[in-house]
């Protein structure tokens, strides 16, 4: 039960009282006029990941996504071009495609009356045309075709897209952030990567944003995960050190490290929301050695290269707000808000081209363990955020605490490190949720 009681349509002063530099109030995850709000304003004026280049690799193949609480195809022109439309047809609004992905041959038709577009969006036929002689059809919008996107973005493969024209174009709202993208797909021996497998889908009852401000909270590894992490840990401990750890054991035993460790990980901040914990080394930096990738690395980026590419080991990357990568393992999560207590979490793995199998093989492993709806360390952070979700209707303190090594001076910067354990990624989201929510308002 949200508690302000304001109301928030057409007040913009009212969400701005709602993030002080410090704290956040409840009704950010609790209000469902707030969600609304988000999908009209909030995501239409971000840049939201759609898809992966490799998802399209024919003229004609398209994927579906809802962005912003809108439908959307997002389909390969035959010159190669990645094109964006709402997916609604011209005539009554049917959705156009149902499907998630697929191809579509040279034109889409619609299902209800069966008027046809071509694959840049275009009117290519209507049934008895005939009957509209003498009509105004010609000077609607309906006889423009499909409603396009006008902002889609590809970035080494990564499909972006932002609904309105409001807001910065992509270099300025994603900057330096770039780099992670930029290493994991320098970590192909090819620099390039490919969705391999299928999607785990992962149902989460609660707000997006506990997801997504989660992934560089530092302080929960050692406390949620103890009873499953702890327990491999544990398991593992009595083992003689040189005895070589299954991937299983390689993958969890690192949540379970003490603070210090996640402090002097180091976390960084980007404007515009985006973070990435792992700023020194990560819970990734230990795996093991796989000789012929090694291999296969220097000899298509040299000696000096590889270690740079090798070296960089960050944990996770928030673009914020709905997509968050790990580069160490290839895997992506996609964050899909579904209503004001219910998102869904999609994660995607890749295979690097040019890499031997074993890399892809660690990525599906950590997948299925860490990121998928049968993870064991998944369902603790779950349980947590179910929890926040019903805790936060209480009475008493309407307010939550994110005051973790807070300092004045980081406000308006548009890059800052902080030590690991700060909540700096949490601050800095809202600040960038505040931006863009009151942009259009
Ligand atoms: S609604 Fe699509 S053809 Fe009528
Ligand atoms: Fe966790």
């Amino acid at each position: 039960m949200p508690s302000n009681h304001m109301p928030y349509r057409g007040n913009p002063d009212a969400v701005r009282a709602l993030v002080r530099p410090d704290q956040v109030h409840r009704d950010v995850y609790l209000s469902e006029e707030l969600f609304a709000l988000e999908q009209e304003h909030f995501f239409a004026n971000t840049w939201n990941f759609v898809g992966h280049d490799s998802q399209l690799p024919k003229a004609g193949d398209y994927i579906t996504v809802d962005i912003a609480g809108r439908p959307l195809i997002v389909v390969r022109q035959g010159d190669k071009s990645v094109r964006a439309m709402m997916n609604r047809c011209a005539h009554k609004g049917s959705r156009l495609v149902s499907q998630a992905c697929g191809n579509t041959g040279n034109f889409f038709r619609c299902p209800y009356h069966a008027w046809a577009y071509k694959t840049d969006g275009s009117l290519l036929a209507i049934p008895l045309k005939k009957g509209y002689e003498g009509t105004q059809l010609n000077e609607c919008d309906a006889s423009k075709g499909l409603t396009q996107v006008r902002h889609v973005r590809l970035y080494r493969g990564f499909i972006f897209v932002k609904l309105n024209d409001a807001g910065p174009d992509f270099e300025e709202y994603f900057g330096e952030s770039l780099s992670s993208i930029d290493n994991m797909a320098d970590r192909s021996p090819e620099g390039e990567l490919e969705i391999a497998g299928g999607c785990l889908r992962f149902m989460h009852q609660c707000n997006w944003k506990m997801f997504v401000e989660n992934l560089n909270d530092t302080m929960h590894p050692m406390v949620a995960h103890e009873s499953s992490a702890g327990t491999a840990k544990s398991m593992w401990a009595a083992k003689p050190a040189d005895e070589p750890k299954p991937m299983a054991i390689e993958q969890f035993v690192p949540f379970m490290s003490d603070y210090k460790f996640f402090e002097d990980m180091g976390v960084r901040v980007y404007e515009n929301g985006h973070s990435f914990s792992g700023v020194n080394y990560s819970i990734h930096s230990k795996y093991s050695a796989i000789p012929e990738y090694d291999e296969a690395m220097r000899a298509a980026y040299g000696e000096e290269r590889t270690a740079q590419i090798l070296g960089l080991a960050r944990h996770n990357t928030v673009y914020y707000p709905n997509l968050t990568i790990k580069g160490a393992i290839q895997s992506i999560r996609v964050v899909k808000p579904i209503a004001v207590d219910k998102t869904l979490v999609e994660s995607w793995t890749f295979r690097l081209k040019g890499a031997p199998p074993q890399l892809l093989e660690r990525t599906c492993m950590y997948n299925r363990l860490i990121n998928s709806p049968f993870s064991v360390v998944g369902h603790d952070d779950l349980h947590a955020y179910r929890g926040m979700q019903a805790g936060l209707r209480a009475s008493g303190n309407e307010w939550v605490s994110l005051h973790r090594n807070f300092d004045a001076a980081e406000i308006g910067q548009k890059e800052v490190t902080s030590t690991g354990t700060s909540e700096i990624s949490m601050r800095n989201q809202f600040r960038a949720w505040l931006k863009f929510m009151t942009l259009t308002m």
